[in-house]
């Protein structure tokens, strides 16, 4: 049967892949028939062991995405290992909250250079490869925060708006290469880089009150969307920022 999200015989990159949403994705991407490659700073032995869990098969790498050599060396990995590369999940990120006034340069170049010009390097190492397998598919994690203002998230806000504006001119010159290239601007999800504002009791009220859903997401509830863009049910979707968020910024 021709199943619309299938990922059988394709080969996804995943950063950030070692807990929450790349983790999710990676996993919901192997039960989808994908082989990966789980990447991240952090050990990735157990998104690597849930994949295998879920019937898949996944390398682990060691990678900092702030790094071109490490980058390439994920998109190498994946090409001896399964034979190329099909999809790319850009969903590594950092959160660095401060007050306009006292924010400190370090942050401002760490934050940027974590969320967005890595997004920009890993586009621009796994081209060649997905050239070679006649296109495929550049999904970057941006968040609503790329298309409205978290307070005091100055440079996480600007890397976000400046990873869908990435996405949207990747989506334009590269669709001749049948390469599509979309975002996911996720609204307030469960992982380690919300859980201990999740915990406040202020923050709690307030997603609550600004969500019509009334409550936060888990992880699982991204990989929908990020199965749809890198299948074929996604083959006429480029250059599209998907807000998955409860309904927050539908609304004033
Ligand atoms: N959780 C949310 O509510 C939410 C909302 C919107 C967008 N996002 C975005 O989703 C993505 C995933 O975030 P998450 O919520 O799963 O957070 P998380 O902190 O649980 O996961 C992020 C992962 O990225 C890794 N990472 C950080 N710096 C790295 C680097 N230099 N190189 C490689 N890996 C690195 C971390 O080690 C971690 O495993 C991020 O881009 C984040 O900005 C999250």
């Amino acid at each position: 049967m021709d199943d619309l999200f299938s990922l059988n015989g394709k080969v996804a990159v995943v950063t950030g892949a070692s807990r929450g949403l790349g983790q999710a994705i990676a996993v919901g991407y192997a039960k989808h028939g994908a082989k990966l490659v789980v990447s991240d700073v952090l050990d990735v032995s157990e998104t690597i062991k849930m994949v295998e869990e879920a019937g898949g098969e996944a390398v682990g790498m060691n990678v900092d995405v702030s790094s071109r050599e490490q980058v390439k060396g994920m998109f190498n990995a994946a090409e001896e290992r399964f034979g190329g590369v099909d999809i790319l999940v850009n969903n590594a990120g950092i959160l660095r909250s401060a007050p306009a006034e006292g924010l400190h340069d370090e942050d401002w170049d760490k934050v940027i250079q974590v969320n967005l010009k890595s997004q920009f390097i890993a586009a621009q190492e796994v081209f060649p490869f997905l050239k070679k397998r006649g296109g495929g598919r550049i999904i970057n994690v941006a968040s609503i925060a790329g298309l409205l203002a978290f307070n005091q998230a100055i440079p996480y806000n600007a890397s976000k708006g400046g990873s869908v504006q990435l996405t949207r001119s990747l989506a334009f010159e590269w669709a001749q290469h049948n390469i599509l290239v979309n975002a996911i601007c996720p609204g307030i999800f469960l992982t380690g880089m919300t859980n201990d504002m999740l915990e406040q009791e202020s923050f709690k009220e307030m997603v609550k009150a600004k969500v019509p859903m009334g409550r936060h997401a888990v992880p699982e509830e991204l990989v929908g969307a990020a199965i749809y863009l890198a299948s074929k049910a996604g083959s006429y979707t480029n250059g599209h920022a998907m807000v998955v968020d409860g309904g927050w910024t539908c609304h004033l």
